[in-house]
């Protein structure tokens, strides 16, 4: 199992984190040194390989028993900090970091890259219905720009505080078309997208087989009930679950798994 702790050094001075932030803003022309951390992380900057023109990287952070918040919906924090320099390091290696309403109604986050050196993304939030207000973090003026993301057929003007409005085409199935986002996303420069959550968005891409990778921090906690990390249709029978290869690595007392889905969808989703 690699580790890949966060560094005794400040992070500014980290000469891997150094190179991967080259490696992305030279469009990967500038090398990668071995390293467990480059392991970790050059997948992310490979090139989009999918037609539409985006690579996607989800994200969650769960208990040993599959839970991502309280039922209240409080999630801060199930991973330590090792987990927490991981998803910053996400965010500044990706275009855009997307998250669903309900993670902007329970955290009001800033998305931003606080723990470490790096650009902010542009964040998208996904509200199909166009229920969240005006005031949360993430559409006041003075961060990095916003994207709200709504259906087609959702009321209200092209703005929604400061972030600009992109209407997308619902699912049949409840919330938007993911497939349909992805080109929408990349004509806008946002190719290299980190769903960052909740579990609804993260198991909305994964159903749409819109995820070419995944990253699960599991901690050493038990909660024994709370809002779930996955959600897809019933499977009837264990053959019906979606089985792939994974690559461990430590994150302090967390253990992060990296997954290869290469937009495989699961069996009960085709
Ligand atoms: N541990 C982690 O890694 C992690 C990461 C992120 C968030 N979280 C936690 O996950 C929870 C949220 O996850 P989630 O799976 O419930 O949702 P989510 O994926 O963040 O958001 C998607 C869902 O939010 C719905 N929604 C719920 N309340 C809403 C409201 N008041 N206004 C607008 N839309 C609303 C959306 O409706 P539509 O069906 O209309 O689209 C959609 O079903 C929060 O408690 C957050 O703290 C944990």
């Amino acid at each position: 199992m690699a580790d890949t702790e966060p560094p005794l050094a400040p992070p500014g001075v980290d000469p891997i984190w150094s190179a991967l932030l080259r490696h992305r803003d030279q469009g990967g022309a500038a090398p990668l040194p071995a390293d467990p951390l480059t392991a970790l992380f050059a997948p992310v900057l490979a090139p989009p390989a999918a037609a539409d023109g985006c690579l996607v990287l989800g994200r969650l952070a769960q208990t040993l028993d599959g839970r991502i918040a309280t039922a209240s919906g409080s999630s801060q924090w199930i991973g330590g900090e090792g987990d927490l320099l991981h998803t910053h390091r996400l965010r500044a290696l990706c275009d855009a970091v997307v998250v669903g309403a309900g993670t902007v109604k329970h955290d009001d986050p800033r998305l931003t890259t606080r723990n470490c050196p790096g650009p902010s993304p542009t964040r998208v939030v996904l509200d199909t219905d166009r229920r969240l207000g005006p005031d949360y973090g993430v559409f006041t003026a003075g961060g990095p720009p916003t994207l709200l993301v709504c259906a087609e057929d959702a009321q209200g003007p092209d703005r929604h505080g400061a972030a600009t409005v992109l209407r997308a085409p619902r699912s049949a199935i409840g919330g938007l078309d993911i497939c349909a986002l992805l080109p929408l996303l990349a004509a806008r420069g946002l190719k290299r997208l980190f769903v960052e959550g909740g579990g609804l968005t993260v198991s909305r891409f994964l159903a749409a087989g819109c995820l070419d990778r995944l990253h699960v921090t599991v901690a050493p906690v038990l909660l024994g009930s709370g809002i779930p990390a996955f959600t897809l249709p019933e499977a009837a029978r264990i053959a019906d679950g979606l089985r792939f290869d994974w690559e461990l690595h430590r994150l302090g007392r967390d253990v992060l798994f990296d997954i290869a889905l290469h937009r495989a969808r699961p069996g009960v989703c085709q």
